[in-house]
């Protein structure tokens, strides 16, 4: 089942499928941050985060919005369809922190109303460079239309998740995006959509430090990084077996 390797990212490895239309994504459990200039294994991380993304993914496409997930394989991999990977990191933010605080004079915590949406040119030598609309023009990464679509997509997948981690008892702080197009020639969200990639804070915890569930306790040594995404998988899976 399992093809030749494709490629392999920072957390991710892709493998060819015997359907040429489809790939197998291994979640790895190496992390980094900082364009890799900080790195660890941490045992644990590719299950809780293949798991997760899958049930983010079905939950996104329940409300019509196309992703490249098809199916979960195992624990550590899932069936996607083989894209075209637009080479943009969209970020959405709710409320101020990261890097929009570290570059601007913003206070942490400020909530953003409507959502502040910030794109990045996806390529880790240049580290992941943050575009204006003049530089993405020049750069001719996607159409106007295409671009258009990458914005109300990300508008509604935030809307979609902020209100169903709202109700597991977690704030969606921001999160990254990535997009593809499919062999049927549809834009979809493509990569994975994670603790990796997302920030939670727990609402049953006022403490600034506690309250973090995502990477971030990686990317400041905060410790308890397994258990934060743990927590993340425990409600999401909770609140399905309440539904069902
Ligand atoms: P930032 O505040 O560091 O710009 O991060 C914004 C969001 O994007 C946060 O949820 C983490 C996510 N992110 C990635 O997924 N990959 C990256 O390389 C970076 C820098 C951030
Ligand atoms: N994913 C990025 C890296 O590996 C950065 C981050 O998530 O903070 O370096």
């Amino acid at each position: 089942m399992k093809g030749s390797l494709i490629y392999e990212g920072k957390a991710k490895r892709v493998y060819a499928c015997e359907n040429p239309d489809r790939v197998l994504i291994e979640f790895k459990n190496d992390a980094t941050a900082f364009n890799a200039k900080k790195r660890s294994e941490i045992e644990g991380k590719g299950r809780l985060n293949c798991k997760i993304s899958a049930a983010l993914f079905e939950l996104i496409e329940l409300n019509g919005i196309p992703t490249h997930f098809l199916e979960l394989h195992s624990e550590t991999f899932m069936i996607a369809d083989k894209i075209e990977v637009i080479p943009l990191e969209v970020v959405i933010r709710n409320i101020a922190t990261g890097s929009l605080c570290r570059e601007t004079p913003i206070n942490q915590g400020t909530i953003l109303t409507p959502p502040l949406l910030d794109l990045y040119y996806k390529d880790d030598e240049l580290g992941d460079p943050i575009l204006t609309e003049n530089r993405l023009k020049l750069l001719d990464l996607i159409s106007d239309s295409q671009m258009k679509e990458v914005e109300q997509i990300t508008r509604s997948v935030n809307k979609v998740l902020k209100e169903y981690f709202d109700s597991l008892d977690l704030l969606l702080v921001d999160f990254k995006l990535e997009f593809g197009i499919n062999p049927l020639g549809k834009l979809v969200i493509a990569d994975e959509i994670s603790p990796d990639n997302c920030r939670f804070w727990d609402k049953r915890n006022s403490d600034p430090k506690e309250r973090i569930l995502d990477k971030d306790r990686f990317r400041q040594d905060l410790g308890g990084v397994i258990d934060a995404y743990e927590e993340i998988l425990k409600r999401i899976e909770k609140d399905s077996s309440n539904a069902s």
